[in-house]
């Protein structure tokens, strides 16, 4: 579905993200604050949630 309006959350439909997928499952596993930015509409948000579906970590999402 990689012309899906949402946000992504599975490896397979992020594109061209591998590099930032794996410094952030890294962070997320090591730090106890990770902040993500970047300019609108480029991806965070779905680099975001599939990094925490790649981790298996819980969490609880609100935007
Ligand atoms: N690397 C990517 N691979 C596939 N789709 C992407 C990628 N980056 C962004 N998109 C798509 O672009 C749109 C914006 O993505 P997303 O909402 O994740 O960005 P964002 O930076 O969190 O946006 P916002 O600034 O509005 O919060 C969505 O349709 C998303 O599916
Ligand atoms: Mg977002």
């Amino acid at each position: 579905m990689l012309f899906n309006l949402e946000p992504k959350d599975r490896r397979e439909d992020l594109y061209d993200f591998d590099r930032e997928l794996r410094v952030l499952e890294r962070a997320l596993l090591m730090s106890k604050l990770v902040v993500v930015k970047g300019i609108k509409r480029t991806g965070k948000t779905s680099l975001m949630k599939t990094a925490l579906n790649v981790t298996g970590l819980p969490y609880i999402l609100g935007y």
